[in-house]
């Protein structure tokens, strides 16, 4: 005795929010499923009636495999197996039948027919293929919903879809792929299994008036929120009712898309949020080129990142031409990604503020030596000295007044740069910790510019080293208090 019964006007009820179109397309999935090669969709107003009368027939030389499949729900299907096919739960046609008045399903094996009495089987039987019947209630808006459906459908090569006798165009893709992407196939024993398949991926530019969907093997699924519609290779991860994929199984399709679309980026479609999506997933599997070409679509091609460790730079840029990009700008993926891909710079590096030593820079906004404060001229003194002993050459040593500058001091070869415009001209004035702090941090580019490099890491450990020794041999060197008389006197006497 079966546990189940069915309710089918109940079953029809919870059906209504799917549309109509959902006819066509289970029937006609079913159809292709088959080794078909010609598909007739006719549908038409049964003259006088509230009804329609829907038949999807096929030329499929076997026809049905077992005729009790018409009827039986979640009997295991045998194209569940196989990830080619769109079938898999064994209850699409089943649906369709709950919203019919009749219906008449004829294949090979057989004819079942559908009625207000119930369901009556006959011995006819078609030479080839199958032929399913429906008549469906449908108002006049909802059969040209059917034909906006119909019109919708990627049909396979090699199978001529026809609706209502006319051949539904080929349409050709923009761009295809090959992905590996979630699917769900049936293990030995008939259950359903999440696994992942590569599989080839169709990108087609939708029609005047379509919604951009995600299709499978050429039947619609659920809107792709992309530009365009695409047409994935095997079995979409789908429950049962067919119409949503899972949001991790959307994103890593809309990576794979931007990544083959990205030569027809505008700045609409770059700032799409499938896009953000695709980087927030997968912005790390993102080519070069196509995370460059992101960028582009959004920003144009001259673009900087906003530099707050150079806000000059940052002027200098726009005066440029530049577009200059802020954080708020792009998502933390998006950001990383673009670093990651070299697709952006930060102002600083493209249009700095001007360097000392850089060629070409504009002159520094020196203060002038008559005007440097005695405590200036103290540590200047203070750098000279420490430079012969503890790099062993004598420098020259300058004061700039630039405050948006974003250095306390620099240090080329020879030449030392107080920035009192960043330092303040209290800081001249000690503590002597600080000063040497500084000197410290300078005199280490002696040797390496690269803060972070082993031999600048080595060269202040060095210099930390003499500084103390020496400290200690001439603590008088260190006075910022002396003159250079007092100072002779305190060496040498
Ligand atoms: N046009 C057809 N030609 C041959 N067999 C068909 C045809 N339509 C349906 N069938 C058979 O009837 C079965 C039931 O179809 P149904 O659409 O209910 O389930 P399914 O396609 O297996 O899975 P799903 O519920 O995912 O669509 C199919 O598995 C298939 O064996
Ligand atoms: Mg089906």
């Amino acid at each position: 005795m079966n546990w189940f019964e069915v309710d089918r006007a109940g079953l029809a009820k919870v059906l209504e929010r799917r549309g109509k179109g959902f006819l066509l397309f289970e029937l006609v999935g079913n159809a292709w499923d088959e080794a078909a090669t010609e598909v007739d969709i006719t549908l038409e107003r049964i003259a006088g009636t509230r009804n329609v009368r829907l038949c999807v027939r096929d030329n499929n030389p076997d026809g049905f495999a077992d005729l009790r499949h018409a009827w039986v729900l979640w009997a295991s299907s045998k194209k569940s197996a196989d990830a080619g096919k769109r079938g898999r739960f064994n209850m699409g046609e089943k649906l369709v039948l709950a919203l019919a008045e009749s219906a008449e399903i004829a294949s090979t094996r057989g004819t079942v027919l559908f009625d207000r009495d119930g369901r009556h089987q006959s011995r006819k039987r078609l030479a080839q293929g199958s032929c399913i019947t429906v008549v469906v209630r449908m108002t006049e808006d909802e059969r040209a919903e059917c034909d906006r459906a119909a019109r919708t459908l990627l049909a396979p090569a090699g199978v001529a879809t026809r609706y209502n006798g006319e051949e539904l165009p080929h349409r050709a893709p923009e761009g295809r792929c090959e992905l590996v992407l979630a699917t769900e196939l049936a293990d030995d024993e008939g259950r359903l299994r999440r696994t992942q398949r590569k599989t080839s991926v169709a990108v087609h530019q939708p029609l005047e008036g379509e919604t951009p969907m995600i299709y499978e093997l050429g039947v619609p699924i659920v809107e792709s929120g992309l530009p365009w519609h695409v047409d994935v290779g095997q079995k979409v991860p789908l429950a049962f009712d067919r119409d949503n994929v899972p949001p991790a199984f959307l994103a890593k399709l809309r990576a794979g898309v931007l990544e083959v679309m990205h030569g027809q980026l505008d700045a609409e479609k770059a700032n799409g949020a499938w896009v953000r999506d695709a980087f927030e997933h997968h912005g790390g599997e993102l080519s070069q080129t196509t995370v460059a070409a992101v960028l582009s679509a959004r920003f144009g091609d001259r673009r900087v990142s906003y530099d707050p460790s150079d806000p000059e730079a940052n002027s200098r840029a726009v005066a440029a031409g530049y577009t200059v990009v802020h954080g708020s700008q792009m998502s933390a993926a998006e950001w990383s990604a673009a670093r990651g891909a070299g697709a952006i710079e930060p102002a600083g590096r493209v249009t700095p503020s001007p360097r000392p030593y850089v060629d070409g820079g504009r002159p520094l906004k020196l203060v002038a030596e008559e005007d440097w404060t005695e405590e200036m001229q103290a540590v200047v003194g203070l750098a000279k000295r420490l430079a012969s002993r503890l790099l062993g050459t004598g420098i020259s040593v300058r004061i700039a007044m630039e405050p948006t500058w974003p250095f306390g001091a620099t240090y080329g070869p020879g030449h030392l740069v107080f920035n009192a415009g960043r330092l303040g001209r209290e800081w001249f004035g000690g503590p002597l910790a600080d000063i040497l702090d500084l000197l410290l941090h300078e005199f280490g580019h002696h040797h390496a510019s690269d803060h972070l490099s082993d031999g600048y890491h080595k060269a202040l450990t060095r210099l930390g080293g003499a500084l103390a020794s020496l400290a200690l041999a001439e603590p008088a060197l260190f006075r910022l208090d002396l003159t250079e008389r007092q100072r002779e006197g305190a060496l040498h006497g």
